[in-house]
């Protein structure tokens, strides 16, 4: 039997003459007098491969009337094609059915929208638009591997379940095996965590910073790429419940350092997808041009930014920028106030239209982890954070050095009324060979979102999770 060849390889190494076999899912059926085009896709490539096939074969009747996402394997010969816009196509000269589909099939040629995608989002992957955003997003996972791996970064898979909120924003899911219909109490008549399966109150993870730090502490560089869950209830476009982060962890450096290290690592996700997936991005350019969607010359946009330094400027620039730029925000710009998404939009889009890199926010603002800066006048102390916001999408990026004095770190724990207990393994990396440390979160579905151009983050996620759902 002829092993199949992926339309991919067909493409790249198959030469006129060649015999090959492939197998794909239809896209259309042209039917002639006495001859036939079949269009398959087998996911491997954004391209089509045309199939010819005659009306001497013997399964011609049958597979000239398949419908449009029936699926199929042909033996053929590489052609030239006589069709514009393809090089090649395959003249059929035996063909195996698959399993067919019917006239139900919901993903006909015409206009399918992305709600309606979203529904269906167990076949979406089948479309021309899915198919490129998740070549894409295969590609921004293996340049992030690639990326820290080459920089010396070891690969850590941090915990899922977790006892605390390193967030500190109360925004997590509970993970217990009680029974809600007969919880355990204690004599204070309160939920006797003790009698459940972690024999204590535990959470689906924020984040892997505060494992990850323990292990920067003995490995130097590390990076997590994982899974995170966060139960906000925002129903926003830019917001899952269930969502994928990268997290860098680096010994013996600070937020410079780390900064520097996010803009390079952004520039290496947009040069791998423009060197590896253009045919993707010009699909993407095109389905725009269809949607009616401005462009904005994405993959110009996206070619500048690899070539271009990111803007650096402190939150109290920030503000000042803000609250001198005559815009109406809905929120005022005000020292203290977090930066809305409105403002983050506002900065890296209109004022300097390329990434920018925010740091030293008020203490107020952020986490409890965060290096507490030296030398601020009373009720303006800031913390060695920074946000990195890109046009299009805003915070991309969450970061920060960390509070590494185990005074000042416990300190700020009790000023913001947390609970020690729970971080004494925490505070042990400030006991012993304490060193000054950074670190950033990226969202990757966020990162997936400004290299495609997709304006929402249900999108660019297989099965996006979201508050009242969790369909397929
Ligand atoms: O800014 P965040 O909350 O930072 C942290 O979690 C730190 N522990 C990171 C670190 O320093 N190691 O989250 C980091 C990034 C955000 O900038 C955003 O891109 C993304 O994660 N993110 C979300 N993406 C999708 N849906 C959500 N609900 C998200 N929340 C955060
Ligand atoms: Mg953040």
């Amino acid at each position: 039997m002829t092993a199949r060849l992926s339309i991919k390889k067909v493409f790249e190494g198959s030469k006129v003459g060649d015999e090959v076999k492939i197998a794909g899912w239809i896209r259309s059926v042209r039917k002639n007098k006495s001859f036939s085009f079949i269009v398959l896709n087998d996911g491997s490539c954004q391209d089509n491969l045309q199939v010819v096939i005659n009306d001497d074969l013997p399964e011609y009747d049958k597979a000239s009337n398949l419908l449009t996402g029936s699926a199929l394997a042909v033996i053929g010969k590489v052609v030239e094609s006589g069709g514009k816009g393809q090089s090649i196509e395959l003249q059929g000269a035996s063909i195996e059915i698959y399993g067919e589909a019917d006239n139900t099939y919901p993903l006909q040629k015409k206009g399918t929208s992305l709600e309606f995608l979203r529904d269906n989002a167990h076949l979406r992957v089948r479309t021309n638009l899915f198919g490129a955003i998740f070549r894409i997003r295969h590609t921004l996972a293996m340049a992030t591997h690639q990326f820290f791996h080459e920089q010396g970064y070891y690969y850590l898979n941090s915990p899922i379940i977790t006892a605390y909120d390193a967030e500190g924003a109360g925004e997590m899911f509970s993970v217990s095996t009680l029974d809600p219909q007969k919880l355990p109490t204690n004599d204070k008549g309160e939920i006797d965590y003790s009698k459940d399966y972690y024999g204590r109150k535990s959470f689906l993870a924020v984040t892997g910073q505060l494992e990850a730090e323990c292990h920067a502490m003995g490995l130097g560089g590390v990076y997590t790429f994982g899974p995170t869950f966060r139960s906000e209830n925002s129903n926003t476009p830019r917001h899952l419940s269930e969502f994928w982060m990268v997290e860098p962890e680096v010994a013996f450096a600070d937020l410079d350092d780390v900064a520097e290290l996010a803009s390079e690592y952004i520039k290496r996700l947009i040069s791998e997808a423009l060197e590896k997936n253009k045919a993707e991005l010009d699909f993407l350019k095109q389905w725009r041009k269809w949607q009616k969607i401005e462009d904005n010359n994405h993959q110009e946009t996206l070619k500048h930014v690899r070539d271009s330094k990111f803007k650096k400027i402190t939150y109290t620039e920030a503000i000042e920028i803000l609250a001198a730029s005559g815009e109406k925000f809905e929120f005022r710009p005000e020292w203290g106030a977090e930066l809305q998404t409105e403002h983050e939009r506002f900065l890296a889009e209109k004022h300097f239209n390329v990434p920018v890199i925010v740091t030293d926010y008020p203490k107020s603002c952020k986490a409890f982890y965060m290096k507490q800066n030296a030398d601020e006048e009373a009720g303006k102390e800031t913390v060695r954070a920074m946000d990195v916001l890109v046009p299009g999408v805003g915070e991309l990026i969450g970061g920060s050095q960390r509070e590494d004095s185990l005074e000042k770190l416990e300190g700020r724990i009790d000023e913001m009324g947390m609970d020690k207990d729970v971080l004494w393994w925490y505070l042990d990396l400030r006991k012993y060979g304490s060193v000054p440390h950074a670190g950033f979160g990226l969202g990757f579905e966020r990162a997936v979102m400004y290299v495609t151009g997709m304006k929402n983050i249900r999108d660019v996620i297989a099965f996006p999770r979201t508050p009242k759902s969790a369909d397929f």
